[in-house]
């Protein structure tokens, strides 16, 4: 009989959060390591194989030594597979419809409707709780106390009945002594807290930045405030053998969240509160623009919860709002009061061809400006962000033509303008939000009359050389 194959050592991608070391994430901590999975021997006959056998176990571990690289035991190789959150988020978030004036009878609600009206059949798959879940003290044992008002079935059966619809649960805390709102935060009970949230049956957690009153001299620093709670969940994971609850830092943009939440969690808040209206939207788009490089797999750019059917934004606007999140690989977490929704916020937010942007199993990075527009490249304006962005998709190159003029206009760009595209090609063009293919494009495109504060949404996919004769000629 031959002996039996052995494989070779191969090469894990690890997330942060399941390093096999016992040390504490740090702000330096990288966001993957790897780990050499040695496989196991097997029973040779001959000596040429133990030899063979042998040289690859020294190259192993030479390889370890040289690397620093440590080896995993089979437990801490199986949470592996519990690495969240490589896309946006997508579901529901209380604030913005309803601030402090929750309950679960209002929340289950909206989770049914997220059903009924098709929602979590485009992806929307999380029911999260805001602030103001909370009685205002902790028990007499230091425990977090859900609402008995709020919640008076309690938050255990919350979570089930979240589940039995098919959704994941999430549910908000502060990295201060406080929430915004005053209810107990979790500063220094943080690993007693994620207990509790994971206990209670919680997939996510949102974590905020309120009532720190010394913030820049906390000894932990604010980076280090937030590593608390990370580390609670990393450690909450590895003892309960659990999926770790996704961890997405509210901490607003101030301290750069952008250079190192990724160590820590799935996604970070980069701006102060959005609002319903146009000026919060393109100042946030705007704050964005030059971050866009932090956005990738298992870790995403912020750019607050949706405002789509809220305030006074025009279809145009809400279209705009939901093309730049959502291009831009931010989550996607509907705020709107449901039982009232119209047409055209349930057509917003169930586009499915701006949504399988968002959701690209294959390119994580978002859409970045190639041009600002109206102003020069790199101008820092919260009215006027730049209007001319791409990005890669599975299915071709990403545009979004952004008008932020409050007048129609048109808008005009060479193909080379875009990384992505190349002259001496010829374009298919499809528009994402009418859903048409609309011919093809070569060297250049423009959308005619973009209307105020509009968006165009496109997918150019390459479908050979352009045709013989177009001045002046490409290159051989
Ligand atoms: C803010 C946060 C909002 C909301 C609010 C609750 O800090 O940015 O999204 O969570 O707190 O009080």
């Amino acid at each position: 009989m031959p002996p039996t194959a052995s494989s070779p050592p191969s090469l894990v991608p690890l997330a942060a959060s399941e390093k096999a070391s016992s040390d504490d994430l740090s702000p330096s901590d990288v966001d993957h390591a790897y780990v050499l999975q040695a496989s196991a021997l097997y029973r040779s006959r001959t000596r040429a194989l133990l030899l063979m056998l042998s040289l690859i176990a020294s190259l192993a571990l030479s390889l370890l030594a040289l690397s620093g690289l440590q080896l995993l035991d089979q437990t801490e190789v199986r949470a592996l597979d519990d690495r969240v959150a490589k896309l946006p988020a997508m579901g529901y978030n209380t604030w913005n419809a309803y601030h402090c004036d929750i309950n679960e009878t209002v929340i289950l609600t909206q989770a049914k409707l997220i059903k009924s009206l098709g929602l979590a059949d485009v992806g929307y798959n999380y029911i999260n709780i805001d602030d103001c879940w909370a009685e205002m003290n902790r028990s007499a044992h230091g425990d977090l106390v859900a609402s008995a008002e709020r919640f008076p079935s309690g938050m255990k059966n919350f979570t089930d009945t979240v589940h039995a619809l098919g959704f994941k649960a999430g549910i908000y805390s502060d990295s201060g002594w406080y929430t915004c709102q005053m209810y107990p935060g979790s500063f220094r009970n943080e690993a007693r807290d994620a207990k509790q949230f994971q206990d209670w049956g919680f997939d996510y957690l949102k974590y905020d930045n309120c009532a720190e009153p010394f913030d820049d001299i906390i000894r932990e620093g604010q980076v280090g405030k937030f590593a608390i709670m990370a580390n609670a969940i990393k450690n909450l994971a590895q003892t309960s053998g659990k999926t770790p609850l996704i961890y997405s830092l509210c901490q607003w943009g101030r301290e750069q969240p952008w250079l190192w939440a990724r160590n820590f969690g799935q996604s970070w808040r980069t701006t102060e509160d959005i609002g319903p209206h146009w000026d919060a939207l393109s100042s946030i788009i705007n704050q964005n623009s030059f971050i866009t490089w932090a956005s990738d797999f298992y870790g995403h750019n912020d750019m607050d919860i949706l405002e789509i059917g809220n305030g006074d934004l025009t279809f145009e606007e809400a279209k705009s709002h939901f093309t730049a999140w959502a291009l831009m690989k931010s989550p996607l977490l509907i705020g709107t009061d449901l039982t009232t929704v119209t047409n055209e916020t349930i057509e917003i937010l169930s586009n499915h061809e701006i949504i399988a942007i968002n959701q690209d199993p294959v390119f994580g990075t978002s859409i970045s400006p190639f041009r600002w527009g109206v102003n020069p490249d790199w101008t820092y304006n919260a009215t006027y962000p730049p209007s001319f962005w791409s990005g890669q998709s599975q299915n071709g190159t990403v545009i979004m033509l952004l008008n932020t003029l409050s007048k129609p206009t048109d808008l005009s760009f060479s193909l080379t303008e875009s990384p992505w595209l190349r002259a001496g090609r010829e374009y298919s063009v499809r528009d994402l939000w009418t859903h048409t293919n609309n011919g093809t494009a070569i060297r250049s495109f423009t959308a005619h009359a973009v209307p105020a504060h509009g968006a165009i949404a496109l997918l150019l996919k390459d479908v050979g050389d352009e045709p013989d004769g177009i001045y002046p000629p490409c290159s051989p």
